[in-house]
């Protein structure tokens, strides 16, 4: 008998076809509608593997719905939406897709800091409502990125790559992470630093770590208010790492200057929230790892993953190794 496996979202049709060869597929069919929860209780009950996103809050309540799931396969680096602890308490593996959104995902967080920095949303946004009456010495002016000081928060691949970026631009790099990282230092150029330093002293601060317990309101008022007032906040990690009505609050008042998000606290955001009002802000739909190349890539690694699981391998990208480790 096959292996039974749930897919919460059309994925690309090759990578159905390829799970579709060893498991018995089952599909929620709405394009980007996410499945509702009550479907969702209803398939994890039988199923084997779990192919899901990060629109699918899995938790203990779910995971305890499962009568045979051996594996939750997140098509996303970041797996927060999923209860790890509770799926490891029952054997159940957590797979993820790191690497392949490395490159991507920098490349969208280093447009966001230059969109932001010299207000390129705002400036086609006053072409396109016919104010353009002459040019004029201080028009749209920004903040420059060459040669600035780029502060990140966690650095991990993302946070690697993004350093990697900034060299090309002249840029100073400080970096605070929960570990030193030594060997990146020497590479990228990187020098530590403690949060608060970090905050002070640069100009561009990217958010770009994991989201958990710890680091929730990591950036919250206090945070905002050591930060140059011409210092720019990019955030492509996760949205309730920064406090949202503090940065509402910061922007607002001149505490900083602008900021990048392509993430928020809750997804989608409606059409009235308060961010959207102030023209210091680039906003973006959570499309960080967004190229057809890397979101295909992505299907597929985490098809792997579960396929891996489901013929009792390890996955490359298992997240609660210790299961295998027992
Ligand atoms: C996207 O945000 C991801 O975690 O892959």
């Amino acid at each position: 008998m096959k292996p039974k496996v749930y897919i919460t979202r059309r994925i690309p049709k090759e990578v159905v076809e390829k799970i579709g060869q060893l498991c018995e597929v089952r599909m929620w069919g709405e394009e980007d509608v996410p499945v509702p929860r009550q479907v969702l209780e209803e398939e994890i009950i039988e199923a084997d593997g779990l192919f899901c996103l990060l629109t699918e809050s899995i938790d203990e309540s779910l995971i305890s719905r499962a009568k045979n799931l051996k594996v939750i396969s997140n098509m996303a680096v970041g797996y927060n939406n999923i209860d790890v602890d509770a799926a490891t308490r029952r054997g159940i593996m957590v797979t993820n897709t790191p690497g392949v959104l490395t490159e991507t995902t920098a490349d969208l967080t280093f447009a966001l800091l230059m969109a932001t920095a010299r207000r390129i949303v705002e400036s086609t946004d006053y072409l396109r409502s016919g104010k353009w009456k002459t040019w004029s010495p201080m028009l749209l002016t920004g903040q420059d990125v060459y040669g600035a000081t780029l502060g990140i928060i966690g650095m991990g691949r993302i946070g690697e790559a993004v350093a990697k970026r900034a060299k090309g631009f002249d840029m100073k790099v400080l970096y605070h992470n929960r570990n030193r990282k030594l060997e990146a230092e020497q590479t990228f150029d990187l020098e530590y630093a403690d949060l608060q330093t970090l905050l002070k002293e640069s100009d561009f601060v990217c958010v770009m770590t994991p989201y958990t317990p710890e680091t929730r309101n990591l950036i919250g008022e206090k945070e905002l208010s050591l930060m140059k007032k011409t210092a720019v906040l990019i955030n492509t990690a996760r949205g309730g790492i920064v406090n949202e009505q503090a940065l509402y609050e910061a922007l607002k008042n001149g505490t900083i200057w602008a900021a990048g998000l392509d993430v928020f606290e809750e997804e989608p955001i409606k059409p009235d929230h308060p961010l959207l009002k102030l023209p210091n802000v680039v906003m973006l739909p959570h499309i960080g790892s967004a190229s057809i190349k890397t979101r295909t890539r992505m299907a597929e690694v985490a098809a792997t993953n579960l396929l891996q699981a489901l013929s009792n391998q390890t996955p490359e990208h298992l997240v609660n190794r210790e299961l295998v480790n027992r």
